[in-house]
């Protein structure tokens, strides 16, 4: 039997719980094709899992190969996988929680799996799916941000963050970013009109009348939020549920929301990228075998943009 190395994990646990082994090539089944995988990006809910802290995860998931985003090959078809897609497309994937990308190789059902941009190299579309599509859905599903409205943006310069400022600049949004003071140059780079050092000012002083607060670390930068947003206004939170009774006081709608995986808003995704307006950035890449490494740095270094496994040459 054809065998593949993987990063999978048998407890919850420090960085030390990632293994490296010698699994079994998965198969595919119905609905579903296999992607010889060329790199793998981490985000912080794989170092959440790891540790057990990821709800949606208990030990009775274990063992379980790490990793939600891929970009690779399509090597086999299963059976009615895809009318779209046929062995030897380079594809990018965003994995449900069944399944693991930091792997050789990873089935992918059909509905999440589309073409990967033309521009882009394996590791950068790598990067591009789980964070993507949470700045999407975030912005766009749950926030209905329009063109000419104002949003302000948290944790601006990390994955979700940097995708967010681009894909809201693209709808003709005016953007304000709040990072800090080492990423301010970066967060105006990618597009934000305004660029507010959280540590060194409280953005409440400085901002009114937004339309969409898109919220990336929750906490009391949360709380403070109501105070800036117009009558009308949204707040989305990828953390923690926002507080109904201030939304309500405030007059603003305020929600919390889970990604999920959708190969059509990653075909949007691919033509903003291929038409030039949004760019993946990757601040660093490890090989598979570095997987604990990768997590850690992610973790503590707060690096711009995204990490990336690469998985194959
Ligand atoms: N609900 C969902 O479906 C969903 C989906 C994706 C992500 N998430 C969550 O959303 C968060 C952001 O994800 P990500 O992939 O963008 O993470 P990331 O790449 O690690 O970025 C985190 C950002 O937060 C900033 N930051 C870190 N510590 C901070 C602090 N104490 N105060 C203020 N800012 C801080 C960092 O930038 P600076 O160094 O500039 O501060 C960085 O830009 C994570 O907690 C992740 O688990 C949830």
């Amino acid at each position: 039997m054809a065998t593949m190395k993987a990063i999978r994990i048998h407890a919850f646990g420090g960085p030390d719980v990632l293994k490296f082994e010698e699994l079994l090539i998965p198969e595919p089944v119905e609905g579903e094709f296999l992607v010889k995988v060329e790199a793998a990006s981490v985000n912080p809910v794989d170092y959440k899992i790891r540790e057990g802290k990821y709800r949606a995860v208990q030990a009775d998931k274990l063992p379980l190969v790490m990793g939600r985003d891929v970009a690779g090959i399509v090597a086999t078809l299963g059976p009615q996988a895809n009318d779209q897609l046929k062995e030897g497309d380079a594809v990018y994937a965003m994995l449900g929680l069944d399944r693991g990308g930091y792997a050789e190789y990873a089935v992918v059902k059909a509905t999440e799996a589309t073409r990967r941009p033309a521009s882009a190299d394996a590791i950068a579309a790598a990067a591009v799916p789980l964070a993507g599509l949470t700045a999407w859905q975030g912005l766009f599903r749950y926030g209905e941000l329009r063109e000419g409205q104002r949003v302000l943006i948290y944790g601006g310069s990390g994955g979700v963050g940097h995708f967010a400022i681009q894909f809201a600049k693209a709808k003709g949004a005016h953007v304000i970013a709040i990072a800090s003071g080492a990423h301010l140059d970066f967060v105006r780079s990618i597009g934000a009109d305004e660029a507010i050092d959280y540590q060194k000012q409280r953005f409440e002083d400085i901002v009114r009348d937004v339309d969409l607060v898109y919220d990336l670390i929750a906490g009391e930068t949360q709380e403070r939020s109501f105070a800036v947003l117009k009558r009308g206004g949204i707040l989305v939170s990828t953390l923690a549920e926002p507080d109904q009774e201030k939304a309500r006081a405030h007059g603003v709608r305020a929600l919390r929301y889970t990604v999920n995986e959708n190969a059509a808003e990653l075909d949007e995704i691919a033509r903003l990228i291929d038409a030039g307006k949004v760019s993946p950035k990757v601040s660093k890449v490890f090989s598979l075998a570095e997987a604990a490494e990768a997590q850690q740095y992610l973790a503590e270094a707060h690096p711009e943009g995204k990490i990336v496994l690469r998985v194959a040459e």
